[in-house]
């Protein structure tokens, strides 16, 4: 039975690992661990340079009430919806054409009028105004498609009931759906990557500050929160904790271990324990540098250049690469948030 190595609860969940390792989530004491099979048995490890978070955020104290409640608002959060999921499996299919994609896309009308803005916008619209939606899906192409989707999609998780915290979610989308954006264009500088997973790693790199938030929010709606659940008061609890929440949300939406990680690991790449596991978190944690640079930080600045990130020497990228690279997405990124929103 695989038990957690920090508290020794039962971890089920971390019974689907495989040889090759996993990343879980304890939901009784909240660290995170390495899980690994050998044979029958499940053995789960600590990860490096990670400290016990029951030290961190002990019970009684302000940062241990919020994350006491991560698991719970797990249970609020909305799943990602299956239309795109329904899109990727098509994607997948060398079969799929361009119409086929449409019929789907057509059968959702909010989805329908965002490819069509985003066609007639100027970075792809040419001269003659799109009303078709295949020829739409056409001007575009498939991996757009699927880009626009996976972001509309995504929506859903970045909702809140409170009008104080509205402003900051509409922000944490817009940062996630660039550096989701940026993601797949780093990734297309090298030859090694498959990107089927890059933009989805972008997408959700910082669900666990969405989490956190919900749950600032459910504690100040009881009446138990000693201020307002907005950006300053709990900047640093939110960049503190929102890797680990974001494991915890990961875990719960089952997706894959490389998505597991790039969320874990996004702020530290260099801790990454798997080797397999780094390209993703590297191309992660890259992104959310040239998102916050082409101010779209969510909540955060940065003034930090490229040449210093580990991720450039680690993906072995020329910085002026990555600045042209960031120089053109500025070019669109305005468009394709425009289309996209509401
Ligand atoms: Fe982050
Ligand atoms: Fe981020």
């Amino acid at each position: 039975m695989s038990t957690c190595p920090f508290c020794s609860a039962v971890m089920i969940q971390a019974q689907k690992a495989t040889r090759a390792g996993g990343l879980y989530a304890c939901l009784n004491c909240m660290n995170g661990c390495l899980a690994f099979r050998n044979g029958y048995e499940v053995e789960c490890r600590e990860i490096e340079n990670f400290m016990d978070v029951r030290f961190l955020a002990p019970k009684g104290t302000p940062d241990g009430t919020v994350l006491a409640q991560v698991t719970k608002a797990l249970d609020d959060l909305p799943t990602l919806p299956s239309v795109p999921q329904r899109i990727m499996r098509m994607v997948y299919d060398p079969m799929t054409s361009v119409s086929d994609i449409a019929r789907v896309v057509n059968e959702d009308p909010v989805l329908t009028l965002k490819i069509l803005k985003l066609a007639n916008c100027a970075f792809y619209g040419g001269r003659q105004p799109i009303t078709s939606l295949e020829v739409a899906c056409s001007r575009l192409g498939i991996k757009m498609i699927v880009k626009v989707v996976q972001a509309v999609g995504s929506k859903e998780v970045f909702k809140t009931r409170s009008k104080e915290l509205q402003d900051t979610m509409r922000s944490l989308w817009k940062h996630s759906v660039v550096t989701a954006y940026c993601a797949g264009e780093i990734a297309s500088l090298m030859p090694i990557l498959s990107s089927d997973e890059i933009f989805l790693a972008g997408l959700v790199h910082d669900i666990g500050k969405v989490v956190l938030f919900n749950v600032l929010n459910q504690l100040y709606t009881e009446g138990k929160l000693w201020a307002k659940p907005d950006t300053d008061s709990f900047e640093q609890l939110v960049k503190s904790y929102h890797t680990l929440s974001g494991l915890h949300a990961s875990q719960n939406w089952e997706l894959s271990t490389e998505l597991r990680a790039a969320t874990f690991f996004h702020h530290f790449p260099e801790y990454t324990p798997l080797e397999e596991w780094k390209p993703l978190v590297y191309i992660v944690g890259l992104a959310n540098l040239m998102a916050t640079k082409l101010s779209y930080g969510g909540l955060d600045k940065t003034d930090e250049p490229y040449e210093t990130h580990a991720a450039v020497s680690f993906l072995k990228l020329d910085p002026c690469r990555i600045q042209q690279t960031q120089d053109y997405i500025e070019s669109q990124v305005e468009d394709l948030l425009n289309a996209m929103e509401d």
